[in-house]
């Protein structure tokens, strides 16, 4: 088969080798170009160059251009690697090849599947079934026509709406399965349909084809947020919420590239004027989300939720931009109060609140200095040293040596004034104060438990249903935090409890790039914290033993927690004695305070 040469080279001019190669290993500059640890040699000393338009390993002589990078390091056949950076680049594919075609065709039709169900979803939100729904989001302040720009629906109650209501149409329960819309059981049959009760959220690409959906609940139900599952059209990696308006709105140079938490913020913020704001779907921003970003806009503005979870997302993106900066392309954040979305914000103040706080953005220099700030406890020495460490090992993640020096001379004159100024808040800027992004220095007998805890969901995810809100709150370092984050958002999305196994687990890791982390934690297995812990206690559940350790990280709030759900419990009248999970949490308790004694006695 034979593709147009014209049609080759714009591609390739379209693609950044260097952003190609640089997802699958860490690259750093070498004059002009760019060297790496070579990707299909183990090797421990960087032999591997890339140029503006190909690359050269000198070890084992690998050798190509960015079509074939994608063939050798993903197993694609040509064709496959053209049709996977033609889509990254935004390029549409030219139909000659019947294979080609034929694949093309199978993608119209998962595009025609989902408009059909769009179709079926809007509609019922102006049936008498939908008239919750449609309340719901009026209650919420959207305007009619903020929904129908949206393309708001409903999914109907039950999990066989969506079939019966397709009926007719030639679109059958296999079909809705490729398109995300239903599960498969253990032998790959249909199963049931995955939104119901839900106000659905179509998600597009950038270029305004659909996708996927998001669905959310009307009340309080948990997971309130579902999102499709990764198909042949959607990466949630590579998609970000409501890009399509984002980038026509971008046309008029008044509007700037926001980036927020959530669909509800996003459609806020269009209603309120700001028509350019998108938000990852449901997982951590990524690489390949900063890139998409950057596409649009140089200085995308960042705009985070303004608790502990906020900062530690933002710090995370930082520190992920930081490799990729150019002097085309950094990023600005803006920090809500604590308690505040953009949609709760512009709701009880106005679009001008919203208008003061990105007036406020501040730099990422500024940004990535503030939130290590935070971290320092005390203005002690030893503190203040491993913070210019820090500072200094975030510039040098910059690849372009010229723009590393002005980072790490920003960096380092906020550093020295903090300290003229006197102490953790001399730098800080007007404004709210940061929620800490740790609570405390961690001893080396917290970080273990912390560690021990993270184990734990690790080897054992089933037990996420019970712990999920201690876990969420825990304060854990990185890359724990990261890890953790993972698992939530992978059991957010779990359709059932069922799925919860080690092995899914470790490759929703796998797929965010934490899979190495996660094994060597693994490895390094269950050390008892101290050796009052090792009496015994690995012979217990796991789900005693994670409530043992998380007891341990902070015994009066546990204390207190297990007090307050035991008043519940005993409160409620039609309780037939007390929950299992709770009686697990009471015996642990008695198990801690017996432990303490013990611990004195040695
Ligand atoms: P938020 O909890 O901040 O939701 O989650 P929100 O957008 O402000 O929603 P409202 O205002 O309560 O309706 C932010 C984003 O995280 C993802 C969704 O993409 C959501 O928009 N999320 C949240 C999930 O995927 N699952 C969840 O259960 C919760
Ligand atoms: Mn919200």
């Amino acid at each position: 088969m034979a593709f147009d040469p014209g049609f080759l080279d714009e591609l390739r001019a379209r693609t950044p080798i260097a952003a190609v190669i640089g997802r699958r290993t860490k690259l750093s500059r070498s004059g002009r170009n760019w060297k790496a640890c070579c990707p299909f040699h183990g090797e421990k000393t960087p032999s591997f160059y890339v140029y503006d338009d190909h690359f050269h390993c000198f070890g084992c002589g690998v050798h190509g251009d960015v079509i074939s990078f994608v063939m050798q390091s993903e197993g694609r056949s040509f064709p496959e690697a053209v049709e996977q950076l033609a889509n990254e680049a935004g390029l549409d594919m030219p139909r000659q090849d019947p294979r080609q075609e034929a694949r093309a065709q199978e993608a119209r039709s998962l595009g025609d599947v989902l408009e059909a169900v769009q179709a079926v979803y809007r509609q019922a939100l102006y049936q008498p079934g939908g008239r919750q729904a449609l309340a719901y989001l009026r209650r919420r302040g959207l305007s009619d026509a903020t929904i129908e720009r949206f393309g708001l629906g409903w999914a109907g109650e039950g999990r066989g709406a969506l079939l019966e209501a397709l009926r007719g149409q030639d679109i059958g329960a296999e079909q809705l399965v490729q398109a995300g819309l239903m599960r498969v059981d253990e032998r790959g049959a249909p199963r049931g349909e995955l939104f119901f009760s839900r106000v659905m959220f179509p998600i597009r690409d950038r270029r305004g084809r659909l996708i996927s959906f998001g669905g959310r609940t009307l009340g309080d139900a948990q997971p309130k947020y579902v999102n499709g599952p990764e198909t042949a059209l959607f990466s949630k990696r590579r998609a970000l919420y409501n890009l399509d308006l984002a980038r026509a709105a971008l046309r008029d140079p008044a509007q700037k590239l926001i980036v927020v938490e959530g669909y509800m913020d996003v459609i806020a913020l269009a209603q309120a004027g700001f028509e350019a704001a998108v938000a990852p779907l449901g997982t951590a921003m990524g690489a390949e989300q900063l890139e998409l970003l950057w596409r649009e806009a140089s200085h995308p503005i960042l705009c985070l939720d303004g608790d502990a979870a906020g900062a530690r997302a933002a710090l995370r993106v930082a520190e992920l931009a930081m490799p990729l900066l150019t002097h085309e392309r950094s990023l600005n954040f803006c920090r809500l109060d604590p308690k505040d979305d953009p949609d709760s914000l512009i709701r009880r103040e106005g679009p001008q609140a919203m208008q003061r706080v990105l007036d406020g953005a501040s730099s990422l220099a500024e940004e990535l200095f503030q939130l290590m700030m935070a971290g320092v406890q005390q203005d002690v020495p030893e503190q203040r040293a491993a913070l210019k460490k820090r500072l200094e090992a975030a510039a040098a993640l910059i690849a372009d040596k010229d723009l590393a020096s002005e980072y790490r001379r920003a960096l380092m004159e906020r550093f020295f004034a903090s300290s003229r100024r006197g102490g953790r808040n001399g730098g800080a800027r007007s404004g709210a104060a940061k929620p800490p992004v740790r609570s405390a220095a961690i001893d080396t007998g917290a970080l273990e438990r912390l560690r021990l805890l993270t184990v734990l969901v690790l080897r054992s995810p089933a037990l996420l249903p019970e712990i999920e809100d201690q876990f969420g709150r825990l304060d854990l370092p990185s890359p724990l935090d990261e890890i953790r984050d993972t698992v939530l958002d992978w059991f957010a999305e779990l359709p059932s409890e069922e799925g919860l196994t080690a092995e899914a687990c470790l490759e929703a890791l796998e797929q965010q790039g934490l899979g190495d982390e996660a094994r060597s934690l693994l490895h390094n297995g269950l050390v008892p914290a101290s050796q009052a812990e090792r009496n015994g206690l690995f012979s217990l559940e796991p789900i005693q033993q994670w409530w043992h350790f998380f007891g341990l990280v902070n015994f009066p709030a546990f204390v207190r927690e297990v007090e307050q759900d035991m008043q519940a419990a005993l409160a409620n009248p039609s309780l037939q004695g007390l929950p299992e999970a709770l009686v697990v949490r009471l015996r642990t308790l008695d198990r801690l305070r017996r432990g303490e004694e013990n611990d004195d006695e040695d």
